[in-house]
């Protein structure tokens, strides 16, 4: 494999057109631009000044975070160590107490915070006041297993209550949780258990997804059972009985939730923990094929993550249904379902599976029947139900909406305008969000009642957030030029480091810019100042708004028998916005025994290996692939091919004839 940094600093301008289809939709005319409505403006959480009053970063972000109930009071504010940053390091806080005990303690106990729907349509309401409870016995049972403070959690489950409550039990007692997505496979499960050491996995027998239970307990036996020379740190699993599909138990090793956190003491105390204590770790793909564990903590998570939720989505507690469709085995997940709306106060929605069981209607019943006011989601759900057609939420009252959210990848204008049309009524405001995992919570976004929108720009920083648009050599680029993405200056919710692995964490977002944080990110701003994302530009591939190395999966295709090499590229997908697009030169005369199909071998293997996300749309089996004359492989000649454009300057390619061969097998592929 290609040495991390080698990749990351292939940051030239051509790259940020070559790899990334959306940019072609920036070419479009100029859309129409939308300004607040008067009754909208009446109403809003901010208004324009809000940006003069965050001049003072510091200062407006400790007002901010000082709406968190604090144990002790921080006197520091920032501790800025490039690329080390500490915010409100004196202070004392804990995350559970603030999503659940003083909501209860106002008097809010009998609020729904969750309002669930399983696939299979069962629904349950779940009070603050009972998720406190079921919390709370769960603190018990995790130190009853003996998890104590700083001790990590691995998290492998469906979308239902227990999940936000197992999040939140750990939280609670400072445990670190690590969420690892339902959809990955055993051994990227154990990988990310094994760089973390988690103790104790959270789990469930299975969940519902595409009207089938999808297993999960069966995963992480699998997991565990990896590697028998070298056991897992794991000591016990507590599961969740969902699915109710048929599982095998390890005695000793293996709990029922409902045996245990009904059984336990409903009393806990939430000890006050330091502000820069562990909160979460959640696993993204970087450049290489190992991904790396984001490390968030406590304090400074909440008050970005509560400002932006009430300052984007202009929320109002008392009344609105707040609903984000993510998964919680993602950041969004994290930072806009399990924490900000329960700090807030709100109620939300959550749904366990597809958007397409039974039925496509299933959102917009979805929104009907809970009145959801606010709806987070990303485009490539709206680039489906478009795809479906209107007709389908034309089908059902969505009035109730009042702020769409977008976020994952840049939304092309045509779907942004569809989002407001059909889904929004011609009314509600559309914010679009960009952030990473690293950032922790939304970096730049319209607010709903300040800014004219225009389609397809994530437009402004957020008040107290700076960002800036440079080149290779770090100086701003004009108005209306790509650059690279990079934050100026620390914020609250960045990421504290890559677990275990501190060179990793400077290597990747530090060694480009020093003390500015390179995000990866392709962008411009136009002459208003207004924010466009161009895409990622380094080796990550953004899918349906899903983060996939190209590096992770060239690893798992050599892992296979029959490959003796392969490179991998996102290419332009009209629907999932990028698309995994593989090629591979078979070991010699492998491919004639042993494989019948090796493309669909190879995908199927991609997704046992790492997760069905990672399956690549093609696999192109080539003679040979285009390499430099010291042996590298060009992706960009690659990425070129498969999205059909022109492949540009050839010089460096030691054997050009190749280009035509993988043309043509590209076309004969179909
Ligand atoms: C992309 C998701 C354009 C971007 C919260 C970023 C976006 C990566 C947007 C992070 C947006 C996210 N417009 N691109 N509004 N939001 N991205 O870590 O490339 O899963 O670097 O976090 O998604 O993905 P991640």
């Amino acid at each position: 494999m290609t040495e991390p940094t080698a990749r990351t600093v292939q940051i030239t301008r051509p790259a940020i057109t070559d790899q990334h289809g959306v940019i072609e939709s920036h070419h479009l005319p100029e859309a129409h631009e939308y300004a607040p409505t008067q009754a909208f403006r009446a109403q809003t959480n901010v208004h324009g000044e809000i940006y003069a009053q965050a001049a003072d970063f510091e200062a407006f972000w400790a007002e901010q975070a000082r709406t968190l109930a604090w144990r002790r009071p921080f006197t520091r504010v920032l501790d800025w160590r490039p690329p080390h940053a500490e915010w409100f390091s004196d202070g004392e806080l804990n995350a559970c107490e603030n999503a659940l005990d003083r909501h209860v303690a106002a008097g809010l106990g009998d609020r729904v915070a969750i309002h669930w729907e399983g696939e299979p349509g069962d629904t349950r309401a779940v009070t603050y006041g009972e998720l406190l409870d079921t919390v709370k016995r769960l603190a018990n049972v995790l130190e009853g297993l003996g998890i104590r403070a700083g001790d990590r959690v691995a998290i492998h489950m469906p979308m239902i209550p227990e999940t936000v409550a197992a999040m939140l039990a750990c939280a609670r007692i400072g445990a670190v949780h690590s969420v690892v997505f339902g959809g990955f496979s055993a051994e990227s499960l154990r990988a990310r258990i094994d760089d973390a050491g988690a103790r104790l996995v959270i789990t469930a027998d299975g969940g519902f997804r595409k009207g089938r239970v999808s297993p999960l307990k069966p995963t992480v036996d699998r997991a565990l059972a990896l590697h028998p020379d070298r056991p897992s740190s794991v000591e016990h699993v507590l599961v969740v009985r969902r699915g109710r599909n048929e599982i095998d138990w390890v005695e000793g090793r293996d709990l029922w939730w409902h045996e245990e956190v009904p059984f336990a003491s409903p009393m806990h105390e939430a000890p006050a923990l330091p502000a820069e204590h562990p909160l979460f770790i959640l696993y993204t793909s970087g450049t290489t094929g190992r991904p790396k564990g984001v490390l968030h903590t406590t304090g400074g998570y909440l008050a970005q993550a509560a400002f932006t939720h009430r300052t984007v989505f202009d929320l109002k507690p008392d009344t609105d249904v707040y609903w984000c469709t993510a998964d919680v085995g993602w950041i969004t997940g994290h930072t806009y379902l399990a924490y900000a709306p329960l700090v807030n106060a709100a109620t939300q929605v959550m749904y366990e599976g597809t958007p397409d069981t039974p039925d496509w209607s299933r959102w917009w019943r979805i929104v009907e029947r809970y009145g959801v006011t606010i709806l987070y989601t990303a485009p490539t759900a709206i680039r489906a139900a478009m795809k479906v057609g209107r007709q389908v939420p034309q089908g059902h009252d969505l009035s109730s909406l009042r702020v769409l959210g977008s976020v994952g990848e840049p939304i092309n204008p045509e779907a942004w305008l569809w989002y407001r049309e059909i889904i929004g009524g011609g009314r509600a405001p559309i914010v679009d969000t960009w952030w990473q995992t690293e950032t922790g919570a939304i970096m730049a976004s319209p607010l709903p009642g300040v800014t004219t929108l225009k389609p397809g720009s994530a437009q402004r920083p957020v008040p107290g957030v700076s960002l800036a648009v440079v080149d290779d050599s770090g100086r701003p680029v004009p108005a209306g030029e790509g650059g690279l993405l990079v934050a100026d200056r620390p914020w609250p919710s960045m990421l504290r480091g890559v677990w275990d692995d501190e060179q990793r964490y400077r290597d990747t977002y530090w060694s480009v810019f020093g003390d500015r944080y390179f995000a990866g990110d392709g962008a411009r701003l136009d002459e208003d100042g207004d924010l466009w994302l161009l895409g990622r530009v380094d080796d990550v591939m953004n899918v349906s708004g899903h983060r996939l190395s190209t590096a992770e999966i060239e690893s798992a295709l050599v892992a296979h028998h029959a490959v003796a090499e392969a490179a991998v590229v996102g290419a332009p997908d009209p629907d999932t916005g990028q698309a995994v697009v593989a090629f591979v030169v078979l070991k010699r005369n492998q491919h004639l025994v042993e494989l019948q199909d090796a493309p669909a071998e190879l995908r199927a293997h991609v997704a046992a290996t790492i997760g069905a996300i990672a399956r690549p749309k093609a696999v192109h089996v080539v003679p040979d692939l285009p390499k430099t004359r010291s042996g590298k492989i060009i992706r960009r000649v690659l990425a070129a091919l498969a999205s059909g454009a022109e492949v540009g300057d050839l010089t460096t390619v030691s054997d050009p004839s190749v280009i035509d061969t993988i043309r043509g097998i590209i076309a004969a592929d179909g």
